[in-house]
């Protein structure tokens, strides 16, 4: 039996969310409310103090746990847990008008004003020593408190500063990571418009108003701002684990968030979190992208550690901060949350428990609405939700082993993201074309990991790398290695055109040794104006380029699809090459989603990759897998609008019911059944 649970002690699915109790500390009638309301919905967590420095350092250097003294000891009276929060994401105004260098300076040279949150200077040593003091004192205190499930580092870490001390910083992380000057300038090829630098201080951080075009130095800015803000996070780590290294660290991440690398940050973290508010639009095809869409990035957060993970913030009902709030049609937060956990996260959580009376977040959706009672619709599906994932505890820590994976990353995504060329003016689109690939699994059923160059490739039968552009020499031996081994790799346009560095390759692209793998070269790039298409011809099936078409040519490789028109009619748009033990196809153009359907389909059917589920699935519906080695969970999940149905050859239990299932399923419009039988 293999379970990987966050908190041994606790081993219950998480139901709760941002609790502040600071905000209400003139109203104990309302403190005690909320204790019956917890209950009332259902919830077991509370995620307490993210925003509360003020509350708890009203002045430097004097502390006051009063509020939060009281709210540990009741929520654990009241049968719930406490994700404590490490302050650092808002700053009392006395700390930064006593040290204004704690306040980031921006890419204008202008330092920002107090107010708001985050605004940080990762770098300032003051800040930082600041930070440790209030850490360490609520670690102190509360590290062996019996409420305490986990600590909760900052707050969505983001932003970047170009201080001195900052500029300095960057400096010496170029000395450390190139040596000499000559080898910096080579590699980040600086004798492009004269930029060659004869003195380490003349290097400046990329900005819009100065540096843009040297891209690889511009790529060393984010790992850069990346290190910057995983040491912070590191030593925000060290300052409450002192206290008790039994108790399990995180930050809440979001998603495919671009500037941050957040494999780096899950180093040093116990488990992952994540902020997750996707716009449902209560429209049938649009939903079951989004769904799609949400799933991959869930597998995401579970594949950064292969385990389980916290869905740390989500929405009962609205946010505050879309263009168009549109509320959650009802069932939507019941299905949106248990898909999460279909995903590998042991919570459901939201921002935000109760709403405050002031403030820019009053609108936004709270469990509790500014009415103050139970009778909300809100309450009632929340409370709802939280019966059901009482009755999941046997899903606790339990993981989840697929047999695909899709390969992505960021540095190779900031690189494509920064040149120029192709297709300008707009992200070049690789988690869109991520998205694409993944649609067809979703659709079956199967279980994805999304995996990192760093990974172990082996537990895998097919990868697929959609725009993997920036790939090193190392990677490149790797992927060669997992083909040659008898793996099956799905490569797209742009693959390999740079190293991690973002220098092209010479000798043809793909580079990295894995133009003899695919056995293609590709000579050329057509960008497609929007609203232009061209059209593919695969056997019997017609399909539609848009926005990339390369012009490639089969060096060994068979041809599966061919273009049908423009000058490059007749020539290969798709192909597939026997390399070793293994095969590896390249899609050269963007597809708009049926040609990825149709070639996954094929690959799936001759590896014999199937859903854990062992069926077949209606429109909109899917099935997601969890195990502990003994006993497979699947959640089977209904995302259109209206009815569907599935079919199983297996035999399963309904977890919550203990119903015996088989054969054909009827799915409400939104509904999940979570089933489970032997591994056997
Ligand atoms: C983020 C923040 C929360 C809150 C929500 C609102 O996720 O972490 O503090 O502002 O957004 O949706
Ligand atoms: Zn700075």
């Amino acid at each position: 039996m293999e379970k990987k649970p966050i908190n041994p002690n606790f081993p219950h699915i998480l139901h709760g969310g941002d609790y502040n109790p600071d905000q209400w500390q003139d109203r104990p009638d309302i403190l005690r409310e909320d204790m019956r309301l917890m209950k009332l919905a259902n919830c077991n967590e509370m995620s307490v103090a993210i925003f509360a420095w003020q509350a708890l350092e009203p002045e430097d250097g004097v502390f006051d746990f009063s509020f939060l003294d009281r709210a540990m000891d009741d929520i654990y009276a009241a049968g719930g847990r406490v994700i404590l929060a490490t302050p650092s994401a808002a700053k009392p105004a006395w700390l930064s008008k006593k040290y204004p260098e704690v306040l980031p300076v921006n890419e204008d040279g202008v330092r920002l004003s107090h107010g708001n949150r985050m605004k940080i200077c990762f770098t300032s040593p003051v800040f930082r020593q600041k930070v440790a003091e209030v850490d360490r004192a609520i670690g102190e205190r509360y590290a062996h408190h019996p409420a305490l499930y986990a600590w909760h580092l900052g707050n969505e870490y983001s932003g970047q500063c170009y201080c001195p001390v900052c500029r300095r910083a960057f400096r010496d992380y170029l000395k450390e990571k190139y040596g000499t000057l000559d080898n910096l300038n080579r590699s980040i090829w600086s004798a492009f418009w004269s930029h060659t630098f004869t003195d380490w201080d003349q290097i400046d951080p990329p900005t819009p108003n100065g540096e843009g075009s040297l891209h690889a130095l511009s790529l060393d800015w984010r790992h850069f701002c990346t290190r910057q803000t995983a040491d912070f996070m590191r030593m925000e780590a060290d300052s409450v684990r002192e206290f008790n290294p039994d108790i399990p660290v995180t930050t809440n991440f979001m998603g495919f968030y671009m500037p941050l690398d957040y494999r780096e940050l899950a180093k040093s973290l116990d488990f992952i979190s994540d902020d997750v508010y996707p716009t449902w639009r209560a429209d049938e095809e649009e939903d079951i992208k989004t769904a799609q869409c949400v799933s991959l990035r869930h597998d995401l957060m579970r594949s950064m550690k292969h385990a389980p993970w916290l869905l740390m913030e989500s929405t009962p009902s609205l946010v505050n901060w879309h263009k168009f709030n549109k509320l959650k049609r009802p069932g939507v937060n019941e299905l949106f949350g248990l898909g999460a956990v279909a995903h590998g996260a042991d919570s459901v959580q939201y921002f935000q428990w109760r709403k405050s009376r002031g403030g820019a977040e009053k609108f936004h959706g709270a469990v509790v609405d500014h009415e103050g009672s139970e009778n909300t619709r809100v309450f009632r599906e929340v409370s709802h939700l939280g019966a059901r994932l009482k009755k999941l505890d046997a899903v606790v820590g339990t993981l989840t082993r697929p047999k695909v994976a899709i390969l992505y990353d960021w540095n190779s995504n900031w690189a494509i993201d920064f040149s120029q060329g192709f297709r300008n003016g707009d992200n070049k689109g690789v988690v869109q074309a991520a998205e694409s690939y993944y649609a067809p699994l979703w659709n079956r059923g199967i279980d994805v990991e999304v995996i990192s160059v760093e990974d172990d490739f082996s537990p895998y039968a097919l990868i697929i790398a959609p725009m993997l552009y920036a790939v090193s020499a190392e990677t490149g031996a790797k992927l060669d290695k997992y083909v040659a081994d008898g793996g099956t790799l799905v490569g797209t346009y742009t693959l390999a055109m740079t190293d991690e560095n973002d220098l092209c390759y010479l000798g043809g692209f793909p580079g990295a040794g894995l133009r003899k793998v695919f056995g293609i070269w590709n000579e050329e790039i057509d960008t497609l104006y929007p609203g232009e298409s061209n059209l593919v011809v695969s056997g019997s099936g017609e399909y539609t380029a848009v926005d990339h078409c390369e012009i490639i040519h089969a060096e060994g490789a068979e041809v599966i699809a061919e273009y049908a028109g423009d000058f490059y009619a007749g020539g290969p748009a798709a192909t597939r090459h026997s390399y070793g033990k293994g095969t590896a196809y390249y899609v050269a153009f963007r597809d708009t989603g049926e040609y990825a359907e149709r070639l996954l389909g094929d690959i799936l059917d001759e590896l014999e990759i199937k859903s854990e589920f062992a069926g077949t699935l209606g429109h909109g519906v899917t099935a997601h897998s969890r195990t502990d080695g003994e006993n497979v969970y699947v959640f089977l999940q209904n995302f259109s609008q209206s009815d569907s149905a599935a079919s199983t050859t297996a035999l399963w239990s309904d977890l919550e019911t203990g119903e015996r299932v088989t054969g054909d399923i009827a799915l409400k419009a939104l509904e999940t059944r979570i089933l489970t039988r032997p591994v056997k």
